[in-house]
């Protein structure tokens, strides 16, 4: 019998010590011919971006595969983002166009975009209409949901026994009722299409709770929102949806004014405050790892693992 693999010119012929395909043209060459095939098929890959982070120091960039120049179609993924106007959520949206995404931006008040890559929606969170209009404005203007980032939420620093009503209401709201509506909606119809993602913003003083900075009901909510993450990670494996969270340690947005900065950096091993850049890049990590779920990926300075 002839060597399939000499006589079509595959280069593993001469590669492989006695060639195994002139003894035995088994299945393996029959698969590498035909890989051969199709890469020779596939167009070169020029869309491709990547971004540096921090685990891939000195090393290749890790592949972060959002197409930049994709064509204009349907094809574009689709990011929502809660708590858009400010702070960590607009770095989000921002990050979501620059990696070619279409975003569909909400918080209590935000600017109407003129952009045709983003779609602005007005609303509270803890208001199931409010998730009703984007989820549907969503599927509406731009026919898909790949990633829904629950990022609106509140802090608020107190004693235990000093919160009032309205504070717990509020939190609880906001926090976990948000969370709750949105994600309920964006699953739908994430299942029809048999893929999407779900990231959800928390905080690290959840796992190092601090005596300088009580947070009682950060840990009821965003504590809830850790093991919801982890629960529905399990829940949604088998259907091509992921579900991880990015815990924060204390990062520098219109959440904290300049002169507690300095002392929020003191709270941290590392001994400086995170960027808005930093958590916008763990929710563009996620996004790309594929095998990855039910993470809660600490973005924190190191606050979650202990004290300096
Ligand atoms: N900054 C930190 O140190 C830190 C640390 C750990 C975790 N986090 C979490 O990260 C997320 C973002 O924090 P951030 O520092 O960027 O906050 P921020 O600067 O205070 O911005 C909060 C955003 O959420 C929106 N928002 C507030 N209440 C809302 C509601 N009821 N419905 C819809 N949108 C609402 C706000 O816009 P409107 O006021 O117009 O609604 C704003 O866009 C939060 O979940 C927070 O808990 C932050």
């Amino acid at each position: 019998m002839s060597c399939t693999a000499r006589d079509r010119g595959y280069r593993g012929h001469q590669a492989l010590a006695g060639c195994l395909w002139c003894r035995t043209p088994s299945v393996v060459a029959w698969r590498a011919l035909s890989d051969q095939a199709v890469l020779a098929a596939a167009p070169p890959r020029t869309h491709t971006s990547s971004i540096r982070i921090g685990l891939s120091r000195g090393k290749r960039p890790l592949p972060i595969s959002q197409p930049r120049k994709q064509s204009m179609g349907i094809d574009r993924k689709v990011a929502i983002v809660t708590g858009a106007s400010r702070g960590i959520g607009a770095g989000l949206v921002k990050g979501f166009l620059e990696h070619n995404y279409r975003v569909v931006a909400n918080a209590r008040a935000i600017d109407p975009r003129a952009s045709p890559d983003v779609l602005a929606v007005a609303g509270d969170v803890a208001d199931p209409n409010t998730a009703e209009r984007v989820v549907g404005g969503a599927l509406e203007r731009f026919g898909r949901i790949d990633i829904l980032v629950n990022n609106a939420g509140i802090f608020r620093s107190k004693p235990f026994v000093d919160y009032s009503q309205a504070d717990f209401d509020t939190m609880m709201g906001v926090n976990v009722a948000g969370f709750f509506h949105l994600s309920q909606r964006a699953i739908k119809p994430m299942v029809q299409r048999g893929s999407g993602h779900i990231v959800t913003i928390t905080t690290s003083l959840v796992d190092q709770p601090l005596l300088a900075v009580p947070s009682a009901l950060a840990a009821l909510s965003k504590g809830g929102l850790n093991a919801v993450t982890r629960s529905l990670a399990i829940e949604c494996a088998g259907t091509g949806i992921r579900v991880n969270a990015v815990s924060a340690g204390i990062i520098k947005t219109p959440m904290h004014p300049a002169e507690t900065h300095a002392f929020f950096a003191k709270l941290h091993p590392m001994r400086r405050m995170g960027t808005v850049e930093e958590v916008v890049e763990a929710v563009l990590y996620l996004d790309a790892a594929q095998f990855v779920t039910g993470e809660i990926l600490h973005v924190d300075g190191g606050q979650h693992a202990g004290h300096s």
